[in-house]
C-alpha cells in the first residue's frame, strides 16, 4: 500500500491491490496463462529510446487534438473495460463523468454493470463516446445492441476482433470467478430474447463449454458472463462486417488487430480505424507487445484510416511513443479501473491528469510543442540502437528449428548436386556442357609457347569469368585445401566446397523464400532502405578440417555504392564458435574506419574477366549531403543522415598499428539467428580446423533509390544479367 497521494499510475496499482477483494484484484490485473504479453506489454516501451532535440520553445505545450472530427484535449482515452461497479459503486458512471470532465473519449464495454444509455446520458454530450461490441451467434442480440448505442449518441463501434473464444485467464479460474450478485451485465437486462435457459441444450449444458455440467437459472445474472461466452460468434470474419456497416452509421473500428495483413483486409472491408490491441494480454499469451505491432501497421495502414493503440499504457513517456510511432490516440484499461478503485470519479481523472502532465513533460523534454509534431525522428529501437553503435547485431531465433532444418539440408543438397563440370579451378575444363571448353584448350596450347606465366594469367582470367559470371548464377568455389597442385579434388565433392553463389536469392526457390521474409524486409524499412538490391546471395560451407579462414575485410569494399550502404544479412545454419571459425568483429569499427577500396571488374577490352582492387576514386570523396528531405529516410544511420556511409579515399586504410590495433571480439552465432552487418564493420573469421562444418546463409542489400543520391558502379564485380536490373528486396519509390 503507498502512503499519501499517488504520483505515479504504479501507486494506483499498488493502492487497488491492497484494497480491492482478490477476486476482483485478479480479475482486473491478470491476463492470459502465464502473461507473458501483460508483461511485455509494458517492458516493450522501455526497449524503444527517445531522441529529444533541444532549444525549442516549449512554453506552450498542447495535447488538444482531434478523434472522428470531434476535439479531445488529451490523446489519452478510456478502453473498454469489463464491470467497473466491482471497483466502485458508481462503476462506469464515475469513469464516464470523469472522461467527461477531463475532455476525452472513452469506450464502453458490452459487459458493463451500468447500461448503454445511462452511461453517455453521465457526459452530458461532453466527449465522443464509443461502444465496444462482441458479436454473437445470434445477431439479433448484437444488432440490438449496435442500434441501442448509435440511438443513444455514441459515435464509434469498437468490435473486439480477438476474442472468438475466451483466453484462459488462470486467477480466474483458480478463484472460479463470478459477478458479484449484487452486480448485473446492465446492457442485456433489456434483451428479452436473452434468457440463459434459452441457451442451453437439451440437457441443460451450454454447447461448445466441453460439456460444463452447469445449470445456471434464469436468475442468476452471475452466470451470463459464462453464457455469453459460449455464444460468441466464432465464424465472425471480415465479410460479416458488411452486415455491421449496414446496420449502422457509427464509425467502425476493428479493435485487436496487430499484423500488416490484417490491416490491408481490415482497409479493403472499409472500416474507419483499428485499435492496435491484444486485449491487454488477456486473450493469446505471447502475443507481440502492441507497441512492437504498432509500427507495421501504421505502414500498411497508410494514412487511409485511423490507427489507435492500448496495451502497457502507465507512463507519460509510453504515450509519447506510441503517437510517435504512428498511433492517433491510446486507450488505458487498467489504469482507469485502478483510478476507479482509488477514489471514483476522482481516482480516474486524477489518473488521467498525471498521465497527460507526464505526456506534456515528456513532449517538452524531447522539445516538442503540440502533438501533430510527434514521429518517428523521435525515436530509436535499442535494437537499432545496439547495430547502429557497434556496426552488427545478432538477432537469435530468427528462424524455426524446422526452418533451420530445411535450410540446412539444402543447403547440403546444392554442395552435393551444383555443377562443377568445366570449373577453372579444376584439371580437366569442360564447359556448360560437359565439352573442353574452346578456352581453356587455347591457354593449354599457350601453356607450351607462352610459358607458365602467361598461362597463370589467362588461367587466372578464366577462374575470373567464372567467378564473375557467378553474379547471375549458382556456382561454387572450392575450399582452398580441397584441390591439390595438380588441380584435382582431394577430398568428396560436397566436402570440397567453401562456397556456392552469388545469385541464389533469385536463382534457388528455397532461398528466394528465405531471402524475401517478411521480417527481412520489415528490418530492411526499419533501417531506411527506400529500394534495397539484393546481392551476393551464398552458402559459406567452412568445411571441416580445411574451412579456411576468411580475411579483414569490410563488406562495402565487395558490394560497394557510392556513398556505401552495404549491410549484410548472415544467417547461420549451423552453431558458429570459435572452433569451427566464428565470425569476429571489430565493434564500432564501422564509424571511424573508412573504405579506401573497391572490389572490380576490368572494363577495358582485352581485360575480361579480370577482377582486382582499386583505391576508391578521389573524385568520389565528395560530402554527401542530402540531396532533398527524402534522404532523410534513406540514411541508414539517422542521426547522421548518412554520415557514416561517405567514402573517403586514401585516408588511412584498415589500422593494424599496434596502439589502436582493433579488437577482433569473437560471436557466437546459434543456428538460425540472424546477424546484421553494417557494410563498413571491420571482421574476419578464422579458419575451421575441428571437425563440424560451419554452413550459413548470407546476402547484402545496397541502396537505389533515385532519391536516395546512392550510385551502384558500373564496374563493380557484382552486375545483373546484361539489359536487367539488380533484384530488389521492395522498391518505395514505386509508392
Ligand atoms: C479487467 C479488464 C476488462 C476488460 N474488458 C474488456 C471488454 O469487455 N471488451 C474489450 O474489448 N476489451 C476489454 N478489455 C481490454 C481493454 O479494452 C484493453 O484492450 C486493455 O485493457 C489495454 O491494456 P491495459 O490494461 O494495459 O491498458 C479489458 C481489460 C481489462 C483489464
Amino acid at each position: 500500500m503507498v502512503s499519501g497521494a499517488p504520483v505515479c499510475l504504479d501507486d494506483f496499482e499498488k493502492h487497488a491491490q491492497a484494497t480491492l477483494p482478490k477476486m476482483v484484484w485478479d480479475y482486473y490485473k491478470s491476463g492470459a496463462m502465464d502473461e507473458q504479453t501483460v508483461n511485455d506489454n509494458k517492458q516493450a516501451y522501455s526497449r524503444w529510446r527517445i531522441r529529444p532535440r533541444v532549444l525549442v520553445d516549449v512554453s506552450n505545450v498542447r495535447t488538444e487534438t482531434k478523434l472522428f472530427g470531434d476535439r479531445i484535449s488529451t490523446p489519452i482515452c478510456i478502453a473498454a473495460a469489463a464491470m467497473q461497479r466491482m471497483a466502485h459503486p458508481d462503476g462506469e458512471l464515475a469513469t464516464s463523468r470523469a472522461a467527461a470532465k477531463f475532455g476525452t473519449a472513452m469506450c464502453l464495454s458490452t459487459y458493463s454493470t451500468t447500461c448503454i444509455e445511462d452511461v453517455i446520458a453521465e457526459g452530458k454530450g461532453a466527449i465522443p463516446y464509443g461502444f465496444q461490441l462482441y458479436v454473437y451467434k445470434d445477431r439479433q442480440v448484437s444488432e440490438s445492441l449496435v442500434r441501442r448505442a448509435e440511438k443513444a449518441g455514441y459515435k464509434a463501434l469498437y468490435v473486439t476482433v480477438d476474442t472468438p473464444l475466451l483466453g484462459r485467464r488462470l486467477a480466474d479460474e483458480r478463484n472460479v470467478f463470478e459477478l458479484p450478485k449484487h452486480l448485473r451485465l446492465a446492457n442485456f437486462d433489456a434483451t428479452p430474447s436473452l434468457t440463459v435457459s434459452s441457451l442451453l441444450d437439451r440437457r441443460g449444458h451450454l454447447p461448445g463449454q466441453n460439456d460444463l455440467p452447469i445449470t445456471p437459472t434464469e436468475d442468476d445474472p452471475a452466470m451470463m458472463n459464462i453464457v455469453l461466452s459460449a455464444t460468441t460468434d466464432t465464424s465472425l470474419n471480415f465479410e460479416d462486417l458488411k452486415w455491421l456497416r449496414r446496420i449502422t452509421k457509427m464509425k467502425i473500428i476493428l479493435k485487436g488487430v496487430m499484423t500488416a495483413e490484417d490491416t490491408e483486409l481490415a482497409v479493403a472491408a472499409g472500416v474507419d480505424g483499428i485499435v492496435v490491441s491484444n486485449h491487454g494480454g488477456r486473450q493469446l499469451d505471447g502475443v507481440l507487445a502492441t507497441i512492437d505491432a504498432l509500427p507495421e501497421v501504421v505502414a500498411a495502414a497508410k494514412g487511409r484510416i485511423d490507427v489507435f493503440l492500448d496495451g502497457g499504457i502507465r507512463k507519460g513517456t509510453d504515450v509519447f511513443k506510441a503517437l510517435c510511432l504512428g498511433a492517433k490516440a491510446v486507450y488505458i484499461g487498467r489504469p482507469m479501473l485502478y483510478g476507479l478503485a482509488y477514489a471514483g470519479e476522482e481516482g480516474v481523472l486524477k489518473v488521467l491528469e498525471l498521465l497527460n502532465d507526464e505526456l506534456k513533460l515528456a513532449m517538452a523534454l524531447a522539445g516538442v510543442d503540440s502533438i501533430d509534431r510527434l514521429g518517428p525522428q523521435y525515436l530509436i529501437h535499442e535494437t537499432e540502437e545496439t547495430f547502429l553503435s557497434q556496426g552488427f547485431l545478432v538477432l537469435p531465433n530468427f528462424l524455426s528449428r524446422a526452418e533451420v532444418a530445411d535450410y540446412l539440408a539444402h543447403a547440403r543438397w546444392l554442395a552435393d548436386n551444383v555443377n562443377i563440370e568445366g570449373h577453372p579451378a579444376l584439371e580437366k575444363t569442360l564447359d556448360h556442357n560437359g565439352q573442353v571448353s574452346a578456352d581453356c584448350l587455347k591457354s593449354q596450347k599457350q601453356l607450351a609457347s607462352d610459358g607458365q606465366k602467361e598461362h597463370e594469367t589467362r588461367h587466372g582470367s578464366l577462374i575470373g569469368q567464372y567467378f564473375l559470371d557467378s553474379a547471375t548464377d549458382i556456382r561454387a568455389f572450392f575450399e582452398k585445401g580441397a584441390v591439390n597442385k595438380q588441380k584435382k579434388l582431394v577430398v568428396k565433392k560436397a566436402r570440397a566446397i567453401h562456397k556456392i553463389g552469388h545469385a541464389l536469392h533469385y536463382k534457388d526457390p528455397m532461398f528466394a523464400k528465405l531471402t524475401y521474409k517478411p521480417a527481412i524486409v520489415e528490418i530492411a524499412k526499419s533501417l531506411g532502405y527506400r529500394r534495397p538490391a539484393l546481392l551476393q546471395s551464398m552458402i559459406v560451407c567452412k568445411q571441416p578440417h580445411i574451412g579456411g579462414k576468411i580475411p579483414v575485410h569490410q563488406d562495402s569494399t565487395f558490394v560497394f555504392t557510392d556513398p556505401p550502404s552495404a549491410l549484410g544479412f548472415w544467417i547461420p545454419l549451423e552453431d558458429c564458435t570459435e572452433e569451427n571459425g566464428c565470425l569476429q568483429f571489430a565493434s564500432g569499427s564501422h564509424i571511424n574506419t573508412p573504405v579506401t577500396s573497391r572490389f572490380v571488374r576490368s572494363l577495358k577490352e582485352g581485360e575480361e574477366g579480370i577482377t582486382k582492387f582499386i583505391s576508391i576514386d578521389p573524385a568520389w570523396s565528395r560530402e554527401y549531403g542530402p540531396p532533398d528531405k527524402d534522404i532523410e529516410s534513406s540514411a541508414i544511420d539517422p542521426r547522421k543522415k548518412g554520415s557514416k556511409y561517405r567514402a573517403r579515399p586514401h585516408q588511412d586504410t584498415i589500422d593494424t598499428t599496434s596502439s589502436s590495433k582493433p579488437v577482433y571480439a569473437k560471436q557466437y552465432t546459434k543456428a538460425g539467428s540472424l546477424v546484421l552487418i553494417h557494410g563498413n564493420t571491420v571482421h574476419t573469421s578464422s579458419a575451421n580446423l575441428s571437425k563440424k562444418s560451419r554452413f550459413a546463409y548470407t546476402f547484402h542489400v545496397v541502396e537505389t533509390s533515385l532519391k536516395s543520391n546512392v550510385r551502384y558502379p558500373p564496374d563493380n564485380w557484382c552486375q545483373p544479367e546484361p539489359g536487367r536490373e539488380l533484384e530488389v528486396l521492395y522498391d518505395l519509390d514505386l509508392e
